[in-house]
């Protein structure tokens, strides 16, 4: 069985590199899912507030037979239980579906920069990680500007910024920040979701001459770079094929091709003005 590698965060706890996204799965569906994803090899389980799922997340971790200290989880509280205290009734609303006592990742779902409420809220996140209910603490959306105002107003640098990335978005300027201030990046939406990213001829191309699927070829981009990327999927046989990118490598002249998907600084979500 492959396990994902695991990434060490700057709070010294160790991220599995490959996770399962469970958006829009709901609490049957995604229960179902995790048990599978687990008996393949997946040790990481992205989910949130917002996804109304975490109850099947917590059932399908139970169902899984794998103790719970070998799974990573991550939530993230949305704009709701933004100002100051309220992410403490969120994180306590989230370990009671999950039925966890802690979660590994906390994440601040989205900035809502015009709120300006989110460094009060990193405030609680630090308390928060300071109570042992949550290991570690992060962000998600979060822009250089948006973490400038972190590292000038609060005390912890987050662990991991979990934003959208994929050789269509591939924003280097942000994970290059990311790295330099020792926060891991995290690929959401990192298939391109339902663009049709994973239909171009190069990744066909590229696909071929190792002998693995567009999928794998665009996941493998991710781990190469030291991303930690979460595709999502319900179906098993593509669990299995999004985990097993571990065995190959992509040259300079793939790196080369998959840049001519790059569909320019304006596409992607733009966190100054989305999100909820
Ligand atoms: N922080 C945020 O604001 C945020 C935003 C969006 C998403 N997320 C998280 O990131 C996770 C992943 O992002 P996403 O769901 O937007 O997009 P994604 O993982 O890039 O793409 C999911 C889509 O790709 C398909 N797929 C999966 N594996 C495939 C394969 N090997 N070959 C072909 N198609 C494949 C899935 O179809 P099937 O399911 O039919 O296989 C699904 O339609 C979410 O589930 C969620 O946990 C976070």
């Amino acid at each position: 069985m492959t396990l994902a590698p695991l990434i060490e965060l700057n709070d010294g706890y160790k991220i599995p590199q490959l996770g399962l996204g469970t958006w829009p799965l709901d609490d049957a569906q995604v229960a179902d899912a995790v048990v599978e994803a687990v008996s393949c090899g997946y040790r990481h389980i992205d989910t949130a507030v917002k996804y109304g799922n975490e109850t099947g997340v917590g059932n399908g971790i139970r169902a899984s037979g794998v103790a719970r200290g070998e799974l990573f989880v991550t939530t993230k509280l949305d704009g709701g239980f933004q100002g100051s205290g309220k992410a403490a009734a969120g994180l306590d609303g989230s370990l009671e579906r999950l039925g966890l006592d802690y979660v590994d990742l906390l994440l601040i779902h989205w900035p809502l920069p015009r709120r300006d409420e989110f460094v009060s809220t990193w405030k609680t996140f630090e308390e928060l990680q300071a109570s042992g209910k949550v290991r570690s603490i992060g962000v998600s959306n979060f822009k250089p500007s948006h973490l400038d105002r972190l590292f000038r107003e609060t005390d912890v640098v987050p662990a991991v910024n979990q934003i959208q990335v994929n050789p269509a978005i591939p924003r280097p300027v942000a994970i290059a920040f990311n790295e330099q201030h020792g926060i891991v990046t995290e690929s959401y939406s990192p298939l391109g979701a339902s663009s049709d990213l994973l239909n171009a001829p190069v990744l066909a191309s590229i696909g071929n001459k190792h002998g693995r699927t567009p999928g794998q070829v665009v996941l493998r981009w991710h781990v190469q770079q030291g991303l930690v990327a979460i595709p999502k999927t319900a179906n098993p046989q593509r669990m299995r094929e999004n985990l097993d990118v571990f065995g190959f490598e992509l040259d300079q002249d793939d790196l080369r091709r998959l840049q001519t998907l790059d569909a320019g600084p304006d596409a992607g979500v733009d966190s100054d003005v989305q999100g909820h």
